[in-house]
């Protein structure tokens, strides 16, 4: 009776800890080979189904199907798509940094698509986060050699608002922003902040964090409000081991428990976190089989617990084409983004 108690609880805390592990999933997803090398913008519908983009197109990433082919549509050549996010009408919303602008998008539709954002004064964008109605939209963008960031918002059918750049450290401003997600209660929005320095005549990824915002009952920052680091990224990898490879950090997805999973572009990697509490709490470092340059994940599947990870392949030689490859890793809770989908 003791020892199977012993064995029951010893069982159930591996399954609380659940180590999470990664592998190669392009024999599930070999919609991924539709996709080449600049792969990102994963999302998920409410049957869990994945989905992705490159440059030009929206694609399923279970059967390669294109959804949204932005030549085919007549979009100029300018356009560089970035970011998706599925709403609950069945439509998806679909960001392209190169024309700085967010699309509606239905599904196999061809014509042009519906214009739901666009601003001259966005850098990107690059990456888009929604409210649990899909109501209130976030997005962030970055200009990669400048060092520099924006984020924005818009609630209800309210217009683009560019949100401050401070920090609570004086002096201190969010850096190249690209990540953004937001709590599962709407309250706190989670960006990533990078930072390059010249070596070597190179620039090269030498700082990141992610930093919080508090939002109030309408999803808006609360007034005064500054942007407050939750964690240094660095400093959870292990900085030596960092800096070699710079971080970088990409996109980053909550889990329904407030569990942060973070690709790591320039480590091969995603960190897990933990955003409950002041600090955020590095829980797993997770390496990738497949991938060299995560770029973006989401969380779906049937229970929602299966974590799809996308970015650019490893290399036999640096001379080789960017190729677009796919990693699965199974989580402990479902993700933000489906469960908030599947809520009537
Ligand atoms: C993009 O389109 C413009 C005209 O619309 C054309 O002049 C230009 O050569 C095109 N560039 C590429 C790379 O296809
Ligand atoms: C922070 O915001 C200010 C004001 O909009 C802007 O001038 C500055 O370039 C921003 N800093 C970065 C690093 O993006």
């Amino acid at each position: 009776m003791r020892a199977s108690l012993a064995i029951a609880a010893l069982l159930f805390s591996a399954a609380a800890q659940a180590d999470r592990t990664a592998q190669d999933a392009s024999a599930r997803f070999p919609g991924v080979k539709a996709l080449i090398g600049s792969i990102e913008g994963a999302s998920v519908d409410a049957a869990g189904r994945f989905y992705a983009v490159d440059e030009q197109r929206f694609v399923d990433l279970q059967t390669g199907a294109v959804l949204f082919d932005t030549q085919a549509a007549g979009l100029p050549n300018t356009t560089f798509l970035a970011a998706s996010r599925a709403l609950r009408n069945g439509h998806f919303l679909v960001g392209d940094a190169g024309d700085h602008k967010v699309y509606e998008v239905v599904p196999g539709y061809k014509g042009k698509p519906r214009v739901r954002f666009q601003s001259d004064k966005w850098l990107q964008p690059n990456d888009i986060t929604l409210s649990a109605n899909g109501k209130r939209q976030y997005f962030s963008g970055m200009r990669w050699s400048e060092y520099q960031g924006d984020a924005w918002y818009s609630v209800g059918k309210g217009p683009l608002t560019q949100i401050s750049n401070e920090t609570t450290r004086p002096g201190v401003t969010l850096k190249r922003i690209n990540g953004i997600e937001l709590s599962g209660d709407g309250r706190r929005l989670f960006a990533t902040s990078a930072h390059n320095e010249i070596i070597n005549g190179g620039q090269k990824p030498q700082s990141a964090q992610v930093y919080s915002l508090d939002l109030d009952a309408a999803g808006r920052p609360v007034k005064g409000a500054k942007w407050r680091m939750v964690i240094d990224l660095y400093e959870a990898v292990g900085k030596e081991a960092a800096l070699k490879s710079g971080l970088d950090p990409d996109g980053m997805r909550l889990d329904s428990k407030g569990i942060m999973y973070s690709a790591l572009y320039g480590h091969a990697a995603v960190l897990a976190w933990d955003t409950n509490g002041q600090q955020g709490k590095k829980v797993e470092l997770i390496h990738l089989p497949t991938i060299q340059s995560p770029t973006n994940l989401e969380m779906g599947g049937k229970d929602g617990r299966t974590l799809v990870v996308v970015g650019i392949c490893k290399k036999q030689n640096p001379q080789e084409q960017d190729k677009a490859c796919v990693d699965m890793i199974r989580v402990p809770n479902a993700g933000r983004a489906i469960t908030d989908l599947r809520k009537r």
